[in-house]
C-alpha cells in the first residue's frame, strides 16, 4: 500500500476555470454512510486526492471525517458534491451548501446540480444561483451532472459561466461518445460516472480477452480507457483489494487497437445501467 503522503502517480485535467482536478477520483455512490469512513480512509491511503459524493448519498460526514483522519493537507485534495435533487431556489442551494459544507467540515472544491430535471425546467434559475455561490467565494467550481445538450444549451444560452464540468454515465457499453464531444467541444470537462457500468461490463468477455492479453484485471482495463479517453473516471469499490486495484492503472497503455476493440463494444440505450437524464 502506498503511504498517504504519496498520491497516486495520476494526472490532473485543465478545467475551464483555469483549475486543475485529479484525474482519477473515489466513487462514494451506494456507500452505506456507515462505511463511508473507512472506504474513503483507505482509498486516501492508497493515493486517491479526489473523493466524489452528493448530499443524495448520505455519506458526506463519512467522507468528512475520513478527510480529517487522513493526514492531508485539505488543499492537496479535492472534494465534489452535488445539490439535493430537486433543489429549484436560490434559497436552497444556499442552504444546501451550508448543508455540505457543515457535514463535510470543509470547503467544496466542485458543487454541481446533480440531476436537470428537465420536466421541471427550472434548472437554468438554479445555475444562476450558483454562478452566484462561486462568486461569493462559497464553493470553489461549479458544473452540472446529467445534462444532454439541450439542457447544456440552455445554460449557455443564459450567458453565464460554463459549467466546469458534465458528469455523466460513461463506460464500454454506454461510451456516451456524442455527447462527451459536445461537452469537449465546449471545453466542459467530463466525468464518468459508473465507469464500470455498474458492474455490468465485469465479465465481458471480450474484455476478458483484452485484460489477460495486458497482463491486467478486466476493471483496469476499463479505467484505462477512460482514463486515455481524457476523462475524468470516478471507481466506486468497497473492498480495500479493490480500491488498490482501480488505482493502479498509470503504468500501463493500451494500444489504439485496443481502444477501438472497447469502442466497439457500445451497446446505445440499451447499456444504459441509470436513469436517462431526459425522463428523470
Ligand atoms: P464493490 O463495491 O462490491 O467493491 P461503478 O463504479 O461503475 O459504479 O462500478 C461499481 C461496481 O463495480 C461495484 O459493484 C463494485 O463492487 C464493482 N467493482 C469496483 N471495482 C472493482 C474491481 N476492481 N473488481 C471487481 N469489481 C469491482
Amino acid at each position: 500500500m502506498t503511504s498517504p503522503a504519496e498520491p497516486i502517480d495520476s494526472s490532473t485535467v485543465l478545467l475551464n476555470d483555469g483549475r486543475r482536478i485529479p484525474q482519477l477520483g473515489f466513487g462514494t455512490y451506494l456507500i452505506p454512510p456507515n462505511e463511508t469512513t473507512e472506504a474513503v480512509e483507505f482509498a486516501i491511503a492508497a493515493g486517491y486526492r479526489h473523493v466524489d459524493t452528493a448530499s443524495y448519498y448520505r455519506n458526506e460526514a463519512g467522507v468528512g471525517q475520513a478527510v480529517r483522519a487522513s493526514g492531508i493537507d485539505r488543499d492537496k485534495l479535492w472534494i465534489t458534491s452535488k445539490l439535493p435533487i430537486g433543489a429549484s431556489t436560490a434559497d436552497e442551494v444556499h442552504r444546501a451548501i451550508d448543508k455540505t459544507v457543515a457535514e463535510l467540515g470543509s470547503y467544496i472544491d466542485l458543487y454541481l446540480i446533480h440531476w436537470p430535471m428537465p420536466s421541471r425546467g427550472n434548472y437554468p434559475a438554479v445555475w444562476r444561483a450558483l454562478q452566484k455561490a462561486q462568486s461569493d467565494g462559497r464553493v470553489g467550481s461549479i458544473g452540472v451532472s446529467n445534462f444532454h445538450q439541450r439542457q447544456l444549451h440552455r445554460i449557455l444560452d443564459n450567458e453565464g459561466v460554463r459549467p466546469a464540468v458534465n458528469q455523466i454515465e460513461v463506460h464500454p457499453y454506454l461510451p456516451n461518445t456524442t455527447l462527451a464531444q459536445y461537452c469537449v467541444d465546449l471545453n466542459i470537462a467530463v466525468e464518468a460516472w459508473s465507469p464500470l457500468g455498474a458492474g455490468s461490463v465485469l465479465h465481458d468477455v471480450g474484455i476478458l480477452a483484452l485484460a489477460e492479453e495486458a497482463g491486467r484485471t478486466v476493471a483496469q482495463v476499463v479505467l484505462r480507457w477512460h482514463i486515455q479517453r481524457g476523462h475524468i473516471v470516478l471507481p466506486k469499490a468497497s473492498s480495500p483489494e479493490r480500491i488498490q486495484q482501480n488505482a493502479s492503472v498509470y503504468d500501463f497503455t493500451l494500444t489504439t487497437e485496443q481502444m477501438s476493440r472497447l469502442d466497439r463494444l457500445d451497446r446505445g440505450e440499451s447499456g444504459r445501467t441509470g436513469p436517462n437524464p431526459e425522463s428523470m
